[in-house]
Order: C-alpha cells, then structure tokens, then sequence
C-alpha cells in the first residue's frame, strides 16, 4: 500500500509558489459560511456558518447526512454559489467566480461530452481556458491519461468505457489543468463496491505521486477515513460543523484494523447524536 506521508510539498505549479510565499497560510480558508438557496415559496439554509482550513496537499474530506449541504459547500468553493454570510478565500484571495484553479469530479458517469473523444475530453478545458496551446494541450492530456492508467483508451468515446473508466477520464481532466485544488463531490458513490476501492486505492496512489491538494465529499464513513487526511464531520440539515478529525494515518490497509473500527465507531455516533455544540465552542478534535 502507499506510504502515506503528511504533511505533504506540493508539486502543483502555482498553489506551491503560493505556499512557498506564506508556508503557514491556508490554501482554502472558509470562515462562517452559510448558504443558502431562495426558491419561489421558501428560504432553504443548506449550511450554517461553517469553518474549516484546508492546507497544501491535504486530504480534506466533508463527511454529513444526505442535505447537510456538502455539494452545496463544494459548489460555493468552486464560485458557483455565492454565501449570504462569511467568507471563502483561496490563497488568501476571496473566491468570487469559477476558475481553472478549482476543478470539479462530480458523481454523474456522464460528465464528459460523448462526441469528444478521452484525449479531446481531457485537452478541452486546458484549450477553453487559454492556458496550454493544442500541442501542449496534447502532452498534459496524454501525461494524465496515462496517470489514470488509460493510455489505450485515448481515442476511446465515454459510451465505450465503464463508469470507473469514465470517473478515471474525469479526473485525468482535472488533473491536467494542474488546479490549486480539486474538488471532488461524491466520484466513486455510483461505483460497485470492488471498482469503488480499486478507484480510492488510485486516488490515494495518485495523490503519493503528485500531492495535490483535495476537497473531497462523502457520506461514507469509511470511504471518509480511507480517503482523508482530515475530516470534517458536519450535523444534518442544515450542515454545521460538529468535529474535525485526523485520519491520515489511515489507508485501504487498515480497514480492519481495530483503531480504524473505533474511528469509525467514533464518527458514526458522532453523526448520530442529537444537536450540535453551540456556534461558540470550538469543534471537537479526535484522532491523532
Ligand atoms: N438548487 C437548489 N434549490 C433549492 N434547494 C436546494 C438546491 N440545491 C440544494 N438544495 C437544498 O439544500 C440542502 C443541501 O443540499 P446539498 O445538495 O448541498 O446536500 P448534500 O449534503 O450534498 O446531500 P447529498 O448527500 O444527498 O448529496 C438540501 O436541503 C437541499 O434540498
Ligand atoms: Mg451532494
């Protein structure tokens, strides 16, 4: 399995300048955030003044009951919804529109245009933005191409490929724009089981190689604690912030372990208990 060590340099071009610049600053810094979404009858809060840092080639994972707000959350990191309170900066800047620095995995098996075809897919955004010309386009899409394992797929179309080849096409496409961060909203819920571990287990390998920074979300336990560095517990609708635990000393290797079935445990009465601590007490902190 992955050595996985922590903290972690990044290689990632611009988030590292940045980090090289102010090593102790956050890369993403969410401070009282609430969200919320005007339909014609109702106000709905989808989350309530949540907190939470993420560091430089962290594995940062939101963890909550189905509509605690975590795609919501992620949606207003990626600049797509604004917060009717606090704010979200991104090295040290406020987030106030979409941007190549953040890219975005999401769930669905049909995020990729099915006329282009996997080396298309994955050259698009680096051509829409401006930031490769067509060949260097062409080398960072085959470069993550083959990270994701798919070099033989490159001229494959979506409609040939497996949902778990799909989410792979997905993140080679994000991969390639070498973004400050990834964001990541549920990409192997629609998996089976044994593709769902195989794709974590080339996730976290993935991440040994490059050490990108991640907001990845979930409402598994386990997939939390595999996949995580930290993670953030959140409470159910509407989401506030219940704990943050430390987990990276947890892989796919020690599922059965007895420390990481007392962090789950841990976590999941956590989730299950009523209420959270008033906004004034910090978030509790367990694990390492
Ligand atoms: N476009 C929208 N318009 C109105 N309400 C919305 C919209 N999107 C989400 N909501 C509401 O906001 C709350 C949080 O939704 P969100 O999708 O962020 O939850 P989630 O934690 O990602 O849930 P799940 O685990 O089911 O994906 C829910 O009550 C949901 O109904
Ligand atoms: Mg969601």
């Amino acid at each position: 399995m992955n050595a996985l060590s922590y903290p972690a340099p990044a290689l990632v071009s611009g988030a590292a300048t940045a980090s090289a610049a102010a090593p102790h600053r956050p890369l993403l810094d969410v401070s009282g955030v609430t969200l919320q979404y005007k339909t014609r009858d109702h106000l709905v809060t989808a989350c309530y003044r949540v907190d939470f840092q993420l560091f430089q080639a962290e594995r940062f994972v939101l963890l909550g009951p189905s509509g605690c707000g975590k795609s919501s959350l992620l949606k207003a990191v990626g600049g797509f919804l604004e917060p009717v309170e606090g704010a979200i900066r991104l090295n040290g800047q406020p987030v106030a529109r979409p941007g190549p620095d953040r890219m975005m995995v999401f769930q669905e098996f049909d995020q990729l245009p099915p006329w282009k075809t996997v080396k298309q897919n994955v050259m698009f955004p680096l051509l829409a933005s401006g930031k490769a010309g067509r060949r260097e386009a062409e080398e960072k899409a085959l470069a993550a191409i083959a990270k994701v394992n798919l070099s033989k797929f490159a001229e494959s179309y979506p409609h040939t490929l497996s949902g778990g080849m799909k989410q792979r096409v997905a993140i080679a496409r994000a991969m390639a724009m070498e973004p400050d961060i990834l964001l990541m909203d549920e990409p192997f819920a629609a998996l089976d089981a044994l593709t769902r571990r195989k794709m974590q287990e080339e996730l976290l390998q993935l991440w040994d190689d490059v050490r990108f920074s991640m907001l990845f979300v979930t409402h598994s336990i386990e997939e939390a604690l595999v996949v995580g560095s930290r993670i953030l517990v959140l409470s159910p609708h509407p989401g506030q912030v219940k704990a943050e635990v430390n987990c990276h000393e947890f892989d796919l290797s020690s599922t059965g372990s007895r420390a990481f079935q007392a962090a789950a445990q841990r976590i999941h009465a956590m989730l299950f208990a009523d209420g959270v601590e008033p906004p004034s007490a910090p978030p509790g902190r367990i694990g390492a």
